[in-house]
């Protein structure tokens, strides 16, 4: 099989690692004037990947209490000829297409298994960084010459490859990524993965689920502090990319839990009344003492929401694949005519 590792020619903007979801929406500029002129305050998650957020992202997954990260690597490794048999049932060749590989080194890992067991596949890594494809291109070189590779850079949707005939598209999105999106958010996303697919192709979704909420809560608020120090880069970034200038002493990291909602929310708390200019922006941002910007929402699912959730959005629930010990979920889904 040909590998090809060439990233488009239409690659610009060298982006930071990390899982970016709807990068293509919104602008910096634009998504801070009005989240920070908004009450509650608010900043988009998917502005913690610079490099260094990617670096502290990439830490975080090391934690003991980062659960997701593991339990998902433990799913893929258990179930991978049985994830094989529920995505592609007919054996047909297969087109993985990965939105927001990274340097994907879990997939490589089910990549491999899945070429032992005899299946036909080609691997299209999807990811607006191209430091981040260049590195699984050459790890996939190293690991698993076999496989032909052809990595994508950029927007998912923008890039979204023309289905090829008789091969079986798999779209994967892995590491709980949607639930950083909103509930509508999510729908929309889904929608439009849909969209590229043929009915009888597959998406496959790791998705964290609800459990002991003392368990969620430690994995956002480590004791080591690298979620803390991951939420208080955001402003870092800020002070670099708009001319800001945050204090950052002056503000600490919260994250809560709410097992009504299932959802773990990070905000950052303001110490003390405050100003905070933007030259970019040409604006100040008042801040009384404990307000609190809330940069993040991660999404914990249960079984049945989830099926609703993708049967609005097109998809039928194919099979689902649970951790025993710490519910987590690789769900199969199968397009809707
Ligand atoms: C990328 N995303 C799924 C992570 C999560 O669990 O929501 C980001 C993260 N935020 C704090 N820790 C990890």
């Amino acid at each position: 099989m040909s590998k090809h590792h060439r990233l488009p020619a239409t690659v610009s903007a060298l982006a930071a690692d990390g899982p970016h979801t709807d990068a293509a929406e919104g602008t910096l500029a634009g998504d801070v004037m009005r989240g920070l002129s908004a009450l509650p305050k608010q900043l988009s998650s998917k502005y913690f990947y610079d490099a260094q957020g990617s670096r502290l992202f990439e830490r975080i997954m090391r934690l003991p209490a980062y659960y997701p990260t593991r339990v998902e690597a433990r799913l893929l490794r258990r179930h991978a000829r049985a994830l094989l048999a529920a995505l592609t049932p007919t054996g047909a060749p297969m087109e993985l297409l990965e939105l927001g590989s990274g340097d994907g080194r879990k997939t490589l890992a089910l990549c491999r298994e899945w070429l032992k067991a005899g299946a036909s596949l080609s691997y299209r890594p999807m990811d607006i960084s191209a430091q981040a494809l260049e590195r699984l291109g050459q790890r996939a070189t190293r690991q698993l010459p076999a496989l032909s590779v052809h990595p994508l850079c950029g927007d998912y949707f923008q890039t979204w490859p023309l289905p090829q005939a008789r091969r079986h598209q798999v779209a994967l999105f892995l590491g709980s990524n949607l639930g950083n999106f909103t509930d509508a958010e999510a729908n929309r996303f889904l929608r439009r993965v849909r969209a590229h697919l043929r009915p009888g192709d597959s998406l496959m979704l790791g998705l964290d689920l609800r459990k002991d909420p003392s368990t969620v809560l430690a994995a956002y608020d480590d004791p080591e502090g690298v979620t803390a120090a991951f939420n208080l880069n955001l402003l870092r970034r800020l002070n670099r990319e708009l001319g800001m200038d945050f204090d950052l002493a002056a503000f600490r990291h919260y994250a809560s839990y709410c097992p009504l909602q299932g959802v773990a929310r990070s905000f950052l708390v303001s110490l003390r009344a405050q100003s905070v200019h933007s030259r970019v922006l040409g604006q100040s941002f008042g801040f009384e003492p404990g307000e609190v910007i809330y940069t993040e929402q991660s999404q914990k699912y249960e079984r049945a929401g989830v099926e609703a959730m993708a049967s609005q959005c097109g998809f039928a629930l194919h099979a689902w694949f649970e951790d025993p010990e710490l519910p987590y979920a690789l769900v199969v889904c199968r397009a809707k005519a």
